[in-house]
């Protein structure tokens, strides 16, 4: 007896319910933007609206690299049927994260950008993250991973640097209480010894 659900079950089931739960952290900000639900924004909008959607951001990384050590664990593939979903939703959330940043805190001022890349290089660490998602975004499609072959999987270990830049980032910018940002980086370096492990025991 197997316990895997079918093609059909996770097309038409498990892939909606995941879309439904990745798309709630945003839903959620939108409500709590517009006053209709949820918690004030508090004293800095701006800064509470850039960091939740960075730490989504990074959580969907984190959650999009556990598909592969959890298909491995249950022994079965189907998990990795939902890892381009996930990986798309890091994107966006990391994607608009920058968005907030670029548009609500530096208004699009070219000089402010700049200042504020030169100033403070936990930016600089998140830009080259972000820069390094880019290609993998673009790439994610049934076509691409086609058309690159074995370079389409070469191409996606990209984001096991842009994981370090991104833990880099966060713990970067942190002014007193580190202990959730190292957290997330113990995640990180767990998902990335998992990999190792494997590899080595290949
Ligand atoms: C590539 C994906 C990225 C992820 C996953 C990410 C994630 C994060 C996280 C988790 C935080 C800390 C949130 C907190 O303190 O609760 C943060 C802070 C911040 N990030 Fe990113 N980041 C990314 C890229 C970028 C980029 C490209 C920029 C700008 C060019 C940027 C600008 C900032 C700024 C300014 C803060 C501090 C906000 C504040 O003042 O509290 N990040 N980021």
């Amino acid at each position: 007896m197997t316990l895997a659900p079918g093609k059909q079950q996770i097309r038409f089931i498990i892939k909606p319910m995941v879309f439904v739960l990745a798309i709630l952290p945003l839903t959620l900000l939108c409500l709590r933007v517009l006053g209709i639900y949820g918690a004030t924004l508090g004293p800095n909008p701006i800064e509470t609206v850039q960091d939740y959607l960075g730490i989504w951001g990074l959580r969907f990384i984190l959650i999009s690299l556990s598909i592969t050590p959890a298909a491995w664990l249950i022994k079965k593939p189907w998990p990795i049927r939902l890892r381009r979903m996930l990986g798309l939703f890091a994107f966006t959330y990391c994607s608009l994260h920058f968005l907030a940043w670029l548009v609500l805190d530096q208004s699009l001022d070219i000089s402010a950008i700049i200042s504020d890349v030169i100033k403070r290089p936990f930016i600089t660490l998140g830009t080259l993250a972000l820069l390094l998602l880019i290609p993998l975004a673009v790439t994610s499609t049934k076509g691409w991973q086609k058309r690159l072959g074995a370079r389409w999987t070469n191409l996606h270990r990209l984001v096991y640097p842009a994981a370090v830049l991104i833990c880099w980032h966060y713990y970067w910018q942190v002014k007193l209480d580190t202990i959730d940002a190292l957290l997330y980086c113990a995640v990180l370096a767990v998902l990335l010894g998992v990999r190792l492990w494997k590899r080595k025991r290949l």
